[in-house]
């Protein structure tokens, strides 16, 4: 009796949260942006991105100055978003933030903003793993939609500065990882090599660009034998490194002069890993469907790339741009499946810096 009565009420419960419009607040700050977003089940409001510029100077993030920015950005851009979406604080019905992976002390800033945020407002705090967000970017509606949203399961091939796997997306709440890198992410082999160009940090962005114009097939480097659905990209880097010093001996302008070939072609060789891993992993589950997620999947030449499986058949779901790198708007959708399941969080959730799924 007791057990069927527990049944009745979490069902009323979801029926609840599923029947009205469910307003939740997103924060982000996992890494070095800012963010922090508002969506009406999964209509985005508004979301802004505040990207921390005191890094660019050092070639990286540092960590501690990422953390102070945050404590500085979070209140204005929460400010400005609520004036954007023309939402009260009063109105908003769940606090969703990242809790993890990420940089401690930068999730930390979110985390306790969140918490004060859900204890003064007296409604449900969500914690957010930051891959899932991620995961989950593509079934935000942003009113720019041309596609359907994507089918359940589906493929995520996960492309990011700290991660690249390819994901089984059973359903919002049921993903495994079925592939992953077992060295550096796609996003670090673009950012290590633009970082022997000489360019600054991330230096994703600038190779592609200079990619754009060069030839592809202009210098060789060795795509990795790994096993499986896995990924390799720490060997293609250190082959770019040893490649560079016994040119760079034999003529000192060898980057400037080859700079676009050379980004082209090293591009190449990180877009033709990623398909080929890709396809192996639709052959092997047989799951047609496809969407890319993170901050590699801007990439111009991998947009290219993976469109083109769509004369195979596979629907493929490219992400906007601007919800390709870090944004509290994936952050929002991810709450709002917790928020209509009842999943909520404690106020005692402690982030966690290394990744899991
Ligand atoms: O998802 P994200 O914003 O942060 C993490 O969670 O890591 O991804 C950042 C990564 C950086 O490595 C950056 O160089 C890369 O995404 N990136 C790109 C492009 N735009 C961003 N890599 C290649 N081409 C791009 N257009
Ligand atoms: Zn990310």
């Amino acid at each position: 009796m007791c057990l069927f009565l527990l049944i009745l009420t979490e069902f009323y419960a979801k029926l609840n949260n599923l029947s009205h419009k469910a307003i939740i607040l997103g924060i982000e700050t996992s890494c070095d942006d800012t963010s922090v977003a508002i969506i009406e089940n999964q209509r985005l409001l508004f979301n802004i991105i505040s990207s921390q510029e005191v890094h660019k100077k050092y070639g990286g993030v540092v960590p501690e100055l990422a953390s102070r920015a945050h404590q500085l950005n979070i209140i204005p851009v929460l400010s400005v978003v609520l004036k954007q979406a023309q939402v009260e604080l009063s109105k908003i019905n769940a606090i969703a933030f990242t809790n993890g992976p990420g940089l401690l002390g930068s999730l930390m800033v979110g985390a306790s903003f969140a918490k004060g945020l859900s204890v003064a407002l007296d409604v449900p705090l969500i914690e957010v793993n930051h891959l899932h967000g991620h995961i989950l970017s593509h079934f935000v509606d942003d009113g720019t939609r041309k596609q359907e949203f994507p089918d359940f399961p589906h493929l995520c091939l996960l492309i990011s500065g700290g991660h690249t796997q390819i994901v089984q997306v059973n359903s919002p709440y049921e993903m495994s990882v079925i592939g992953s890198t077992i060295d550096d992410a796609a996003g670090e082999a673009f950012d290590k090599a633009a970082k022997l160009f000489g360019f600054g940090y991330p230096g994703g962005p600038i190779i592609d660009r200079y990619a754009q114009q060069g030839n592809a097939w202009r210098f060789h480097f060795p795509k990795p034998a790994v096993a499986d659905l896995n990924f390799s990209f720490s060997g293609l880097k250190t082959s770019l490194l040893y490649f560079l010093k016994d040119e760079l001996k034999k003529d000192t302008y060898f980057i400037e002069k080859h700079i676009y070939d050379l980004c082209a072609s090293y591009q190449r060789v990180i877009v033709d890993i990623l398909l080929e891993k890709t396809i192996k992993a639709i052959k092997k589950t047989n799951i047609r469907c496809l969407t890319l997620s993170g901050g590699v999947s801007a990439n111009s030449e991998i947009r290219k790339q993976f469109q083109k499986l769509e004369y195979e058949g596979i629907r493929v779901f490219l992400p906007p741009l601007k919800f390709t790198t870090d944004n509290a708007a994936m952050i929002a959708i991810a709450g709002y499946y917790k928020y209509i399941n009842n999943e909520f969080s404690p106020l005692n959730s402690i982030p966690f810096a290394k990744f899991k799924i």
